[in-house]
């Protein structure tokens, strides 16, 4: 039996939520906006323009486009250079057995993020060969929770939705998984993850054995 395997990339394969949140946290502070962990979580998984746009929210600030365009140039220029000397190190805990099953199982597997930044990050990380599919922030016009992303990944590895399996730390992305019709797993915080149908704190969590069973369902 196959089954499509999809991973958000951003918190789930390597731990750059922290970047994305440190830069973000830079324009907040910037612009007066008080701005927090749990205020974080709102942007996780989300597109570079809409996380502007909840922060702008968060502080009621009004901005012109012509503002808004620079900031979105500062936040990732800042992202970019806290990225530029990621290496394999930066590979979640997990991560790399979890893929390598995949692999030895036959298993196809796609990338599935908000970002447009993934593919030169897989790049740096070296995970690259692993995916059959990759679908990105280019790729898509609907921010996650809309399922887009994930639709177009799934077709891509040539499977239904109900037969997909979701990896998401985000909000957005398990809704995104669920409105899909696809089977959800968070990774991280039960307690914010909490309609991901499993959760799982991080990938060493996850065995074999629960695999298997996901690729018989
Ligand atoms: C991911 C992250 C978000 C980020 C988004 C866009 O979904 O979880 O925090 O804002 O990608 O990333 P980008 O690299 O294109 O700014
Ligand atoms: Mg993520």
């Amino acid at each position: 039996k196959q089954k499509a395997f999809i991973f958000d990339l951003d918190g789930v394969i390597v731990d750059t939520a922290k970047y994305h949140y440190l830069a973000w946290q830079k324009i907040a502070n910037r612009l007066g906006i008080y701005f927090t962990h749990e205020h974080n979580e709102l942007l996780k998984g989300v597109s570079r323009v809409q996380s502007l746009e909840i922060i702008l929210g968060l502080g009621k600030v009004e901005a012109s486009q012509e503002d808004k365009d620079t900031w979105l140039v500062e936040k990732n220029e800042d992202y970019l250079n806290y990225i530029t000397n990621m290496e394999a190190d930066e590979i979640l805990d997990g991560v790399l057995p979890v893929l390598e099953w995949l692999k030895e199982s036959n298993q196809p597997i796609a990338l599935g993020s908000a970002s447009k930044n993934a593919r030169p990050i897989l790049e740096k990380v070296g995970i690259m060969d692993y995916f059959d599919a990759i679908v990105d922030g280019n790729d898509v016009t609907n921010a996650k929770p809309d399922p887009e992303v994930f639709l177009i990944a799934a077709q891509k590895l040539g499977k239904t939705a109900q037969d997909s399996i979701v990896f998401e730390d985000s909000v957005a992305g398990i809704q995104a998984a669920n409105i899909a019709g696809m089977v959800s797993i968070g990774i991280g915080d039960k307690s914010v993850l909490n309609e991901a149908q499993f959760n799982f704190k991080n990938f060493t969590e996850i065995h074999t054995q629960f695999l298997q069973t996901l690729v018989n369902k």
